[in-house]
């Protein structure tokens, strides 16, 4: 077992065992000033971390579980570019997209090339609102497109309306045959989007695109590899960079976000910035016991660890934020599905939940089943926004009263006779609630999760960002591909063989 894991181990276990029966409404009703000292705030978010099921001297033990593994000299780290991605012996400044809030060369030449790269992206924002293209095509995946997709998507009442935007992401030709099915090719723009200009995925469906584009003219580029984005046929004057300091998960905030510029406007993604750099501060400047994103971190460590809960739900009661628990997948899992530490050992502790969600309310018709009555305790962030963007007063009244129903029926339960009819309740949630959802407060609420990651991932040793478990499986669809296009190769494998021969069998019938 690390040293990371023993202190979470040593510290928890105690707090963990004292509190082996209890039940948050007990503790909520012990505790008079527990929802309001159990609450956070800061700027226009509010996250209410009463219905854990810790106590004040477990929630104290987590504060100094953060103090002991050094989470604010790590955020000093992260922040002054310090080589945190060790195994790929490069820091992780996405923070400096976004803000300066250290002066180290590195940082501040990080923060330089992000601010010249915005001037040269606002440039191709502006020529492409003058001309005639009414239509994007964003072709990305994982990082590349999951960031925009979820911005454009959740922003939509504050796009300019100026442009349709689209995203192209599965290698699945049928992504491309009905998306592009509905454009017009004289009037539509695309942007390749990948960091490496080696995705299987993005240079097949780039190829597609400019075909059916008739040629490179509207073709547009965000990479860090420029000349491979040159050699695909892109005009370096509309090859925008991206840097191997910035990880894919974690780049919406670069010109990897040139699709979120085009729909909300260069002002928009701006602010969506400033929100961003509004939790930087906070995370980096708040201690522990007032740091919303450190005590998401460690609330969520606590589940894992002190309670064995193996799965975690995001639950947002907005529809436009119905793709962030998408999003999150790949932040959270991407970056915390390991098992080793950066030097080989194992951790000796569960890592990553699975997590898995959707958009309240219509998933209490769907999933909620399990999480009320089922035998596994999930875990679950609500997400609340008090004052909608439509006019429809009834309905956000029923959306609020819904999303508080299901945190105290999750964590209350109720007794009945029947057994059928019982809830167990206790189940614990966190509750986050932003003023109003806006290019601010998303900025805010990405950053938080992205800093809870970071935090999660240094008490338990491991690194947030590499992702070495993608590359297995890349590589054997790379040997297998000329088997499936019917080359005589050696398949080693006799499960993939037999697989093989059935595809080839079926494939005329
Ligand atoms: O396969 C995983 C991954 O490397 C992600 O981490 C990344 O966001 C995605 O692929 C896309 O990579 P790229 O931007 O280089 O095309």
């Amino acid at each position: 077992m690390t040293t990371a894991a023993r202190l979470i181990r040593d510290t928890l276990t105690p707090h963990a065992r004292r509190l082996e029966v209890a039940r948050i409404a007990d503790l909520v009703a012990a505790d008079a000033a527990r929802p309001q000292d159990f609450a956070l705030r800061t700027g226009g978010l509010y996250a209410s971390f009463a219905r854990q099921r810790f106590d004040r001297d477990a929630r104290d033990a987590l504060i100094t579980l953060g103090e002991d593994a050094a989470l604010p000299q790590a955020f000093g780290a992260l922040f002054d570019g310090v080589t945190v991605n060790t195994s790929e012996n490069r820091p992780a400044l996405h923070v400096a997209l976004r803000s300066a809030l250290s002066d180290t060369a590195i940082a501040r030449d990080a923060h330089a090339q992000a601010a010249e790269a915005r001037v040269r992206m606002a440039a191709l924002v502006a020529q492409l609102e003058a001309s005639d293209v009414t239509d994007i095509v964003n072709v990305g995946i994982g990082g590349s497109d999951l960031g925009p997709r979820l911005v454009v998507d959740a922003l939509k009442d504050f796009g300019s309306g100026r442009f349709r935007v689209h995203f192209l992401t599965n290698v699945d030709g049928s992504d491309a045959q009905h998306r592009l099915a509905k454009l017009d090719p004289a009037k539509t723009a695309a942007i390749l989007v990948s960091k490496t200009f080696g995705t299987q995925e993005t240079l097949l469906n780039g190829a597609v695109v400019r075909d059916w584009l008739g040629g490179s003219e509207r073709l547009y580029a965000v990479s860090a590899n420029v000349a491979r984005a040159e050699a695909f046929g892109v005009a370096p004057e509309r090859v925008l960079p991206m840097w191997d300091w910035v990880g894919g998960r974690y780049s919406l905030w670069s010109a990897v976000g040139f699709s979120i510029a085009l729909a909300i406007g260069m002002d928009g993604f701006e602010t969506l910035l400033a929100g961003a750099a509004d939790m930087d501060a906070h995370a980096l400047q708040t201690p522990i016991g007032g740091n919303i994103t450190l005590l998401h971190a460690l609330t969520a460590v606590w589940n894992r660890n002190a309670l064995g809960l193996s799965t975690h739900a995001v639950l947002p009661y907005d529809e436009r934020l119905a793709l962030l628990p998408a999003y999150l997948q790949q932040l959270v899992m991407e970056s915390l599905g390991k098992s080793v530490t950066p030097d080989g050992d194992a951790v000796g502790l569960d890592t990553v939940p699975v997590l898995w969600g959707g958009p309240g309310t219509n998933s209490q018709h769907s999933f909620f089943q399990a999480l009320h009555q089922g035998t596994q305790t999930v875990p679950a962030d609500f997400i609340g926004v008090v004052n909608p963007a439509h006019p429809h007063a009834d309905n956000h009244a029923a959306l609020l009263s819904n999303l508080l129903a299901q945190t105290e029926a999750l964590a209350n339960g109720h007794a009945a006779d029947d057994a059928q009819k019982s809830y167990p309740g206790n189940r614990p949630s966190t509750l986050l609630l932003l003023d109003r959802l806006d290019p601010h407060s998303l900025g805010a609420l990405i950053a938080l999760y992205e800093h809870s990651v970071y935090a999660q991932s240094v008490l338990w040793g491991i690194n947030a960002f590499d992702q070495w478990g993608v590359e297995l499986g890349k590589r054997i669809a790379g040997e297998l591909l000329p088997a499936v296009q019917g080359a005589d190769v050696a398949v080693a494998d006799p499960v993939t063989r037999a697989l093989l021969d059935e595809i080839g069998a079926r494939r005329a019938r």
